[in-house]
This record gives C-alpha cells, sequence and structure tokens, in this order.
C-alpha cells in the first residue's frame, strides 16, 4: 500500500507522523504534532537507520515491507536509543533476528537494559565506518545531543548526515518530507522550540558537533524528528550555531508576567509601551499562566531581551513564574539583557528574587526593577514605562 519514498538512490524515507500525542515526553503540547523519522539504506547489505515510537509499529513495518518486500534487514544503525526511536527494536530483533546492532559502547549498554540485547552487536568508534556495498557509513560520536550514547552517521557517496535529534523539529510531515517541497517556513518556530526544550540545555556539545560537521561535505541532513533538510541546509545549520552559542536571532524583548489580579500585568503593558516607543518592535508579551513554558522559552532564544514579572506569593515568586525560571535556568542561557517588576500585597518578595536572578544567570540587570504595593496608581505605571524606555535604549546602543 505504501509507496516508496526516496531520499536518495536506494535511500528511502520509513518514518511516521504522529497526529495522536497531545505531549511530547508527557509534558511539551504538540498542537502540530511530531515525526518519528527512519531511514532504509538498500545496497549489498540492507540498512535501517533508526526506528520509532512503538505506538506506530504497526505502521512502520508496513513501510519498510513496501520497500524490502521479504528481503532482510542487516543492520539497525542506532543513532539514538531515546524510546521515541528505539522504540520498535524489540520487535525488530523478533522480526528480523540475524540483523547487527550498530552503535557505540553507550548505545549497548541502554540496548542491554531496554530490550536485553546483548549479542550480535557490531560496535562503532569516532570516525569508524562500515561499508555496505557501494555505499559507506561513517559515524561521529556527538554526546549529549542530547543524551550519552548518540552519534551521527554519515553517508559519503550523496553527502547524507543521519543526525538523530540534532536538526529536528516538532511538526508533521504534511504530504512530503523533504524542504525543497514543503514551505521550510512553517516550521521555523516549531525547529527552534524544539531544540531550546530538547538540546538547549547542550549548547557546548551542539558546538562540538557542529565542529565535526563543519569538516564535511553535507547534502541533506536526515533527522529523526521533522523535515529534511536540503534547500534550507546552510540556514538551518547556522541558526543551530547561533541558538547553541545563547546568541540572539534578532532584537527583540519578551516580557513574561504571572498575574493573580492584573495588577503585575499592568506593569507588563506599560514597559511593553515604552519598550515600543522606543522603536522596539519585537515587543511580545507572555502571560505565564496561559502560555505553556516551552513556547516562551522559544522565543528567549529568539531574542536578546528578557523582562520578568512576578507578584509576591507566599512570600515568593508566584509559582507559574518560578516554573519558567527553572527552564531558563536548566537550559543555561547566556548573554540576555534582563529587568523585572513585580507586585504585593503586604509584603514583597518576588522583585527582590527576580533581582538576583540576573547573578544567577550573569545577565546584565537594565535599569531600575519596579516593585508595586496593591493597586497600580499612575508613578509606578510611568515608572514601568520608563522603564521600558530604558531597556530600549540599551537595547538599541549595542545595535
Ligand atoms: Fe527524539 Fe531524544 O529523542
Amino acid at each position: 500500500m505504501y509507496n516508496k519514498r526516496p531520499v536518495a538512490e536506494n535511500i528511502y524515507y520509513v518514518g511516521v507522523n504522529d497526529r495522536q500525542k497531545s505531549l511530547f515526553e508527557n509534558y511539551l503540547p504538540i498542537p502540530e504534532g511530531i515525526t518519528y523519522n527512519s531511514y532504509l539504506i538498500i545496497d549489498e547489505k540492507v540498512a535501517l537507520i533508526d526506528t520509532v515510537d512503538i505506538s506506530f509499529a504497526d505502521v512502520y513495518f508496513a513501510k519498510i515491507d513496501a520497500v524490502l518486500n521479504d528481503r532482510p534487514i542487516d543492520y539497525l544503525i542506532i543513532n539514538h536509543m531515546e524510546p521515541d526511536h528505539a522504540g520498535v527494536i524489540g520487535l525488530l530483533k523478533q522480526k528480523y533476528p540475524m540483523i547487527q546492532m550498530v552503535g557505540n559502547a553507550r548505545t549497548f549498554d541502554m540496548l542491554n537494559g531496554y530490550f536485553g540485547i546483548s549479542t550480535r552487536l557490531h560496535e562503532v568508534k569516532e570516525g569508524g565506518s562500515l561499508s555496505l556495498g557501494k555505499r559507506t557509513l561513517t559515524f561521529y560520536m556527538a554526546p549529549m545531543v542530547h543524551w550519552p550514547e548518540v552519534m551521527v552517521t554519515y553517508e559519503s557517496k550523496d553527502q547524507i548526515l543521519f543526525s538523530a535529534d540534532a536538526f529536528g523539529s516538532f511538526g508533521t510531515l504534511d504530504g512530503d518530507y523533504l524542504d525543497t517541497f514543503i514551505s521550510a517556513d512553517r516550521y521555523r518556530n516549531e525547529l527552534r522550540r524544539y531544540y531550546a526544550c530538547i538540546v538547549g540545555k547542550y549548547g557546548s556539545p551542539a558546538q562540538a558537533l557542529l565542529k565535526k560537521l563543519a569538516l564535511l561535505e553535507i547534502q541533506t541532513i536526515c533527522p529523526t524528528h521533522g523535515p529534511v533538510w536540503r534547500q534550507e541546509i546552510k540556514k538551518i545549520i547556522n541558526l543551530h550555531d547561533q541558538w547553541s552559542r545563547y546568541e540572539a536571532e534578532e532584537d527583540g524583548v519578551v516580557i513574561a508576567f504571572g498575574s493573580m489580579y492584573g495588577n503585575t500585568q499592568q506593569l507588563a503593558e506599560a514597559i511593553a509601551e515604552g519598550l515600543v516607543s522606543e522603536g522596539i518592535k519585537n515587543t511580545i508579551i507572555y502571560n505565564v499562566s496561559k502560555t505553556d513554558t516551552s513556547f516562551i522559552l522559544s522565543d528567549i532564544f529568539k531574542y536578546k531581551g528578557l523582562i520578568i514579572g512576578s507578584p509576591t506569593y507566599m512570600n515568593d515568586i508566584y509559582p507559574p513564574v518560578e516554573n519558567l525560571l527553572f527552564a531558563i535556568k536548566h537550559r543555561g542561557i547566556k548573554n540576555r539583557l534582563y529587568s523585572c517588576f513585580g507586585s504585593f500585597s503586604w509584603a514583597g518578595a518576588a522583585v527582590k528574587q527576580l533581582t538576583a536572578f540576573a547573578n544567577t544567570m550573569g545577565w546584565e540587570l537594565v535599569g531600575t526593577p519596579v516593585e508595586n504595593k496593591q493597586a497600580v496608581f499612575s508613578d509606578k505605571y510611568q515608572a514601568a514605562f520608563e522603564l521600558g524606555q530604558t531597556f530600549a535604549n540599551r537595547m538599541i546602543s549595542l545595535r
């Protein structure tokens, strides 16, 4: 039933769309779905590269059968052992008992731990290669992008990189998998949100991988999620270089606030007016109680400025704001201009802690944080407006 979907001569896409799950890793919203990509190389030997989430085993095996008929698979190349890609390995081993598992020492530790598989292993090391006949695969280790066993696989004849989660994106593939035939722009935000959420903590390992890849000629990148990159390849690599150096894509300010009764929100509105009055067009306000942290985090990776507001709650920061702070700290985001604001009813604590967050992150604190008691009157509204202006001018001074 399934059509063969070639990435290159005798290399086929056999991945699947997940349009069912609402939450990836059971916590990240995926309103546009996700794919689990897998690739099949037919040569004198047959190699399968990664597998898919076990929920899609039936569709996946049908796609493989459509390419192979009854020919067996000789090698499974395991670039990444996380279950969204390794899920089908146990069933694959039952269907193809003679298959050899190709991975590194850390892969095999996980392979045994997850599936009890410890035989017919073909261990590869940095720069090691495996001939399939006309094609040769070379392996490069990519530890902590974003698991320790991760490696990438390079096919030299057509210069294809099978990149595991690196360069992956949220979003299903609707009608085709190659960026040449679909709108790459559709994935721009989900690509960044995927990076920010999944790989964002591991900027240094991502940089180490990019340095290795700079020595290779790459015509096509086949990640484990989202589009296969060919036309957009330079842009995609450049974006990942920026993000993994924690360099903002452009000027702009994220104002992320929590507010119980609207007072902290009023300060957010005043700050935004001050920013825009000085020419910061990309001024984006997020209510942390309404917008999932992953979307806010994605824009924090995108923009240079961040201003966070919180009411004082039980002599502490408001819990949804604390969630955001945790996500930022966890990613170790660097080089941001920062300020903060907040309100309280009888004793202030949040603004003090938000101010200290600048030190925690090693960020420049811009202007004077605004703290308001009870209702917002014109003096504090004006102070918040002026904080926005001061912030805008500091940002402009860095252009
Ligand atoms: Fe897509 Fe790290 O698994």
